[in-house]
């Protein structure tokens, strides 16, 4: 399988490429980037030297498609949505991994993104690829919307519980690396800033709140309010979500705990570490989204962990690849 990644000098195009290398099935035909002059991927990224020495330049759509069948958008959202059109009638499976298509309600995604959608046509048949909850769909997909980092981490660890109705009064309190925000030149982007930091943002209007309500109320079949604070700390990658709630009911954690056994014994990439809690450390590098929690009285704090560029961007990119192509769920990410 060609596969062609658009933005590959991004943070996860880079991580795409490091993960598509490994990948037993799937050969990169095709690199580009916002770039000034046409070079050498490995003299951009020395470590790829000898193991990927395609030419990176602008894009060029025509010669994408005519070089690959896949086609990765690690691009901002706006670019996606300009670029996917023209793949998707070519036939081409897409996946973006930016938030352009991930919205089923179009006015949402236009107040939190703050610019018009231009491709409300494939917006519908888009399909939200976790692969956790929505595997059926996944496998006959053209078009998959890659989920947020936040999102991803936060849906994992408090599906089972909503779905169930036994938790209520929730609030995320995330924790992201700087790789988060991606490669951004700007000063209040770069290490000596954050370096020694640590600050929260946007607590009532981060544009992942939307994503992570629209998705739990769609699983849980009701209509879901939490609130969400993330923070960014001073490491590279890797998310860790703190989850506060009340349960609706008393509850064991042996009863809580087989909740989520069942809701994800066939997730090759949920690891469950029921009293223990989640580290950075013991995910990053890793496409496993690791959920532990503990109880007391009818309080309960959930913690879940990943890597924010593999299992929040292009770990669960490949995924879902793997899961469209029929290849093992897990190639190229064990
Ligand atoms: N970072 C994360 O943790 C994360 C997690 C989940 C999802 N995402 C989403 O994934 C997407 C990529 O994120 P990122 O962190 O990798 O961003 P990034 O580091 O800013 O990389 C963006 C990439 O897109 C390229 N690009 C920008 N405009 C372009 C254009 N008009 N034509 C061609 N290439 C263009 C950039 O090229 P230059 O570098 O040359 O400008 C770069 O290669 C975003 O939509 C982001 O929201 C990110």
């Amino acid at each position: 399988m060609k596969v062609a990644v658009l933005g590959a000098t991004g943070f996860t195009g880079e991580t795409l490429i490091e993960i598509l290398l490994r990948h037993p099935k799937v050969k990169i035909s095709y690199l580009c980037a916002k770039i000034d002059k046409p070079q050498k991927f490995s003299k951009i990224f020395p470590h790829f030297k000898g193991r990927l020495d395609l030419i990176c330049a602008n894009p060029d759509l025509e010669k994408a498609a005519k070089l690959a069948e896949t086609i990765f958008l690690a691009l901002p959202h706006r670019v996606s949505q300009s670029f996917a059109p023209f793949f998707v009638s070519k036939g081409k499976l897409v996946i973006d991994l930016s938030a352009d298509y991930r919205f089923k309600k179009v006015k949402v995604y236009e107040q939190f993104y703050q610019t018009k959608h231009q491709d409300l046509a494939n917006l519908k048949q888009a399909v939200y690829g976790l692969p956790e909850f929505y595997k059926p769909k996944i496998k006959k997909a053209k078009l998959i919307a890659n989920p947020g980092c936040y999102p991803t981490v936060s849906i994992l660890s408090l599906a089972p519980l909503l779905e169930s109705g036994l938790i209520k009064n929730v609030i995320i309190d995330a924790k992201s690396g700087v790789s988060g925000a991606g490669r951004n030149p700007d000063l209040s982007y770069r290490y000596e800033y954050k370096d020694g930091n640590c600050f929260s943002y946007k607590p009532f209007e981060h544009q992942h709140l939307p994503e992570i309500v629209q998705v739990l109320s769609q699983i849980s079949g009701r209509k879901v309010s939490l609130r969400f604070t993330p923070h960014v700390i001073p490491a590279k990658v890797g998310i860790l979500a703190t989850i506060y709630g009340d349960l609706t009911k008393k509850v064991s954690e042996s009863k809580v705990n087989s909740l989520y056994e069942k809701c994800y014994k066939k997730a090759p990439f949920v690891r469950l570490l029921k009293r223990k809690l989640p580290q950075l450390k013991e995910v990053v590098g890793t496409n496993f989204c690791d959920i532990g929690f503990q109880i007391k009285d009818k309080k309960i704090v959930i913690v879940g962990a990943i890597d924010n560029l593999i299992k929040g961007a292009a770990g669960q990119a490949v995924q879902n690849m793997n899961i469209i192509l029929g290849y093992p769920e897990t190639a190229g990410l064990l």
